[in-house]
């Protein structure tokens, strides 16, 4: 556990700024308990994450613990921490995207909040999947991604602008070739494109396409997900807090490997959103503390393996495919 009396002041983390001129704090708490964290655990987590600094949580009704953390947020502005200094995000879930509207009610209700600051459709897949199912279980309703049926559940995000319930809106796991579509046809921009980077996983092209299209680029996975579900694992699977020159680096300033990727993350301009449960204090004193070297930003920079860790597997329609072909790797969208 944290040092109960250390803090950040909050007021020194460096901030994104958006599209609409609001202010998203550089690092976020991650809150998916990757099936071994208890609800209660990740409650307190963010309890004590408020405490220590953290003003920005990453939340989604399907991490199945939004109740427990809308207690914690409502003890928090108890505390005298204003609503308005929360970033408090949450996700649309892939069987809820004809249902955009009364999800997002849900998650609000269940996060005990009048807005949300934003909220993402989290699978460009409208494919429904039990939680923790095996990577190998296939939906008979898994479609492929069919653009005019994601601008159906859009128009619906869109109206939740409208509606005063959220923000901002935006999207996560998508691809350039998904994002130019929904950037011609969108009224109300996404504000943000929530994707998996790390330094094994560096996805330059995109994150440069998210930010050069004048949105956000948030980091999931920033340290390597070390606690992902045994389903997320494959044998190709590398781990950035192990590679050499990411423990020289962390030797050198005297801190974690894992401090090591959120440093880099917030100097390379995405906001990392680690989960963490034992060390968010670290993570975020990283931030604030001094920033790694042109010549390590640089190294680390090098290290890219193009290593996807969160697959998606569980999203494929057609059999005999393998995950490539939900990612657009050939630069189109992958056809029916
Ligand atoms: N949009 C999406 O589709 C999507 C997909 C995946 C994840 N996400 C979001 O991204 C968040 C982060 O991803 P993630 O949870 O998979 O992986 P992660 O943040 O890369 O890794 C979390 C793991 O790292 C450990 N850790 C954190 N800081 C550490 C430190 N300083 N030293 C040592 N170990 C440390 C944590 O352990 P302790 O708890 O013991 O500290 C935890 O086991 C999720 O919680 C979720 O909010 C979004």
């Amino acid at each position: 556990m944290p040092p109960a009396l250390q803090r950040i002041d909050p007021g020194i983390i460096p901030q994104r700024k958006l599209f609409t001129g609001a202010t998203m704090p550089a690092i976020g708490l991650g809150t998916f308990g990757s099936d071994h964290v208890t609800g209660a655990q990740i409650a307190q987590a963010v309890r004590g994450a408020a405490a220590v600094g953290y003003r920005h949580f990453d939340c989604a009704s399907v991490y199945g613990n939004e109740k427990e953390i809308g207690v914690a947020l409502e003890e928090i502005q108890r505390t005298g921490i204003r609503r308005e200094e929360l970033w408090i995000t949450s996700k649309l879930w892939n069987d809820k995207h004809s249902d955009v509207v009364a999800s997002c009610r849900q998650s609000l209700s269940d996060l005990r909040l009048k807005y949300l600051d934003l909220y993402l459709v989290h699978w460009p897949f409208p494919n429904f999947h039990p939680p923790g199912c095996d990577v190998s279980s296939r939906s008979s309703d898994a479609k492929p991604y069919i653009h005019e049926n994601y601008m159906r559940t859009w128009r619906e995000m869109e109206r939740l602008v409208d509606l005063g319930l959220v923000r901002h809106i935006g999207t996560s796991n998508m691809t350039i070739a998904k994002l130019k579509l929904l950037l011609a046809d969108a009224r109300i921009k996404p504000a943000v494109n929530e994707m998996e980077l790390h330094p094994h996983f560096q996805q330059p092209e995109l994150f440069q396409f998210v930010e050069q299209n004048g949105m956000r680029a948030v980091g999931y996975c920033p340290i390597g997900s070390p606690g992902r579900p045994e389903r997320d694992r494959t044998p190709e699977d590398t781990a950035p807090t192990e590679d050499p020159v990411i423990v020289e680096i962390a030797r050198r300033h005297g801190i974690h490997p894992a401090v090591v990727c959120i440093k880099w993350a917030v100097q390379r301009g995405q906001t990392p959103i680690p989960f963490s449960v034992n060390h968010y204090y670290a993570n975020l004193a990283g931030v604030a503390g001094p920033a790694l070297s042109s010549d390590e930003m640089r190294a680390i920079a090098g290290l890219d393996r193009n290593c996807r860790l969160i697959k998606g597997q569980v999203f494929l329609w057609k059999p005999g495919q393998t995950w490539e072909a939900l990612w657009d790797t050939n630069g189109e969208i992958t056809p029916p």
